[in-house]
């Protein structure tokens, strides 16, 4: 029985792929090796986003290479995800070693592909052709299979691609267009994931909110996403409901009123901003305004003054002032976000931002990186601490990943606590009370308030 070692890099639809991916060979017989060098194929799911991801995922197939070529010749080495994507048979003449390379619409092909190269009857495998219906086609899930303890939340995964071509960016290269599950289709797989434990699912695409856009159209008054969420909402045993990422732009009233009508769906934001300056956001093509962002953030606070509300943003974009960064700044202390994950603008190939003039020099990103980063950890940690002495609903998911004595959950607004408890308690809905707080975890106690 052959075993399978799949490392992942980039984003949470990645580690959805990369479970697919796992599961799908399980099914076919596969054992998951715990250890890289026992395997018998490696895989390295891709990320592009940023030059450091690939950069990574290079230099570990590097290393393995090194190392597996040595003790154990046979083994198979593939990338797959993003970057096997975007630079496919480039891959195989930088490193001749590599055996498979497996696009992003052909995962549900890896069994199949990694048949032929174990057995021999094929000596190399490059696939990065589109395939029609591929956003549907794979369902399994892995739930933990490996551990005692049941998978509690799941990945789900709605649409593939992106098209709105933010000038900065690669996905819409390597994800490809558009393309939607249907309802029914997405309904049944939540149901699957329910009966067999799951407790919370996060609806997964590049822009959630334009999910159906085109093939189920806007219906009494609301999108086809928030149609898809009330229909996730009718399933019974399902506690919680979350989506990541949403667009700022075209985030409609309906949606932000589903936080009012529907209580399984959590209050927490994921709503990248990427800058402040309303000058690059127009480079940026990202298709709304500074005032506008704002504006969205005041109506989620206002339907649900609890809501967790994160983003992401970009330092650096090529023609950025002191003045455009400023404006980041202050949008940044203005909104207070509960999170922010900061990234250097990185020059993607082919993207029009790379062809952009006055791209910046890597000390003033760096420099610029810092200072923003100083302003919202302080923001942060502030607001973090303001949870103290408050009593908050969490879903037990498991084992805490730092100390496995101790329990973790997630408070609605997707913040994690870690607190003593049995396995009785895995997979509850429960309140706790925050005792303390560490940079970024919250420590409860569930004592005195669930005695019964
Ligand atoms: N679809 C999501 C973002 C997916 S990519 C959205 O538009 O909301 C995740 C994040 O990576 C982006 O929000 C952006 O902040 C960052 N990113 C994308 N391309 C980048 C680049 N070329 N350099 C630096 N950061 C980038
Ligand atoms: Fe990239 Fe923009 Fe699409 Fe997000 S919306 S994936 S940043 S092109
Ligand atoms: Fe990276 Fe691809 Fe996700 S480029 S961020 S892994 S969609």
């Amino acid at each position: 029985m052959p075993s399978v070692f799949i490392k992942t890099y980039g984003c949470q639809m990645n580690e959805r792929d990369s479970e697919a991916v796992a599961a799908q060979l399980m099914t076919k017989g596969y054992a998951v090796a715990s250890d890289e060098a026992q395997a018998d194929v490696i895989l390295l799911n891709t990320c592009s986003v940023r030059d450091a991801a690939e950069q990574k995922a290079i230099n570990k197939m590097e290393t393995l290479i090194g190392q597996t070529r040595k003790h154990n010749p046979d083994a198979v080495l593939g990338f797959m995800g993003c970057m096997a994507q975007s630079r496919g048979a480039e891959l195989v003449d930088q490193l001749p070693d590599v055996d498979l390379v497996l696009g992003t619409q052909k995962f549900h092909r890896a069994g199949e592909y990694l048949e032929d190269l174990l057995n021999g009857r094929r000596d190399k495998v490059v696939d990065t052709d589109e395939e029609k219906g591929s956003e549907g086609a794979i369902r399994e899930h892995l739930l933990n299979a490996q551990s005692e303890s049941k998978a509690v939340t799941a990945f789900v995964s709605i649409m593939q691609g992106c098209n709105q071509f933010c000038t900065f960016c690669i996905v819409p290269y390597t994800r490809g267009r558009e393309r939607c599950r249907s309802i029914e289709d997405i309904v049944a797989e939540c149901r699957g994931l329910v009966e067999s434990g799951v407790r919370e699912v996060t609806l997964l695409g590049q822009i959630v909110n334009s999910y159906g856009k085109r093939e189920i159209g806007v219906k009494d008054g609301k999108s086809a996403f928030v149609q898809l969420i009330e229909a996730v909402h009718e399933i019974e045993g399902l506690e919680r409901i979350r989506f990541t990422s949403p667009h700022p732009k075209g985030y409609g009233d309906d949606l932000v009123d589903a936080y009012v009508r529907l209580p399984k769906l959590m209050e927490n934001a994921h709503l990248p901003v990427q800058s402040g300056s309303d000058r690059m956001l127009k480079l940026m093509h990202r298709g709304y305004t500074r005032d506008r962002f704002l504006e969205l953030v005041g109506k989620l606070r206002t339907a649900a003054p609890e809501m967790g509300v994160g983003t992401d943003i970009i330092v650096g974009f090529p023609g950025e002032t002191e003045a455009d960064f400023e404006e980041t700044m202050s949008l940044c202390r203005e909104v207070e976000f509960d999170n922010a994950f900061l990234f250097k603008y990185s020059r993607r190939r082919d993207t029009p931002a790379a062809e952009m003039p006055d791209q910046l020099p890597e000390e003033l990103i760096e420099e610029r990186h810092a200072r923003l980063l100083e302003a919202v950890d302080e923001i942060r940690v502030r607001k973090f601490n303001e949870f103290v002495s408050r009593r908050m609903e969490i879903l037990v998911e498991g084992p805490s990943r730092r100390n496995a004595a101790r329990l973790e959950g997630r408070t609605r607004c997707n913040r994690i606590v870690v607190f003593e408890g049995g396995d009785r308690f895995v997979g509850q809905v429960m309140d706790v009370e925050i005792e303390s707080t560490s940079p970024t975890t919250l420590y409860g106690n569930p004592a005195i308030i669930n005695l019964n």
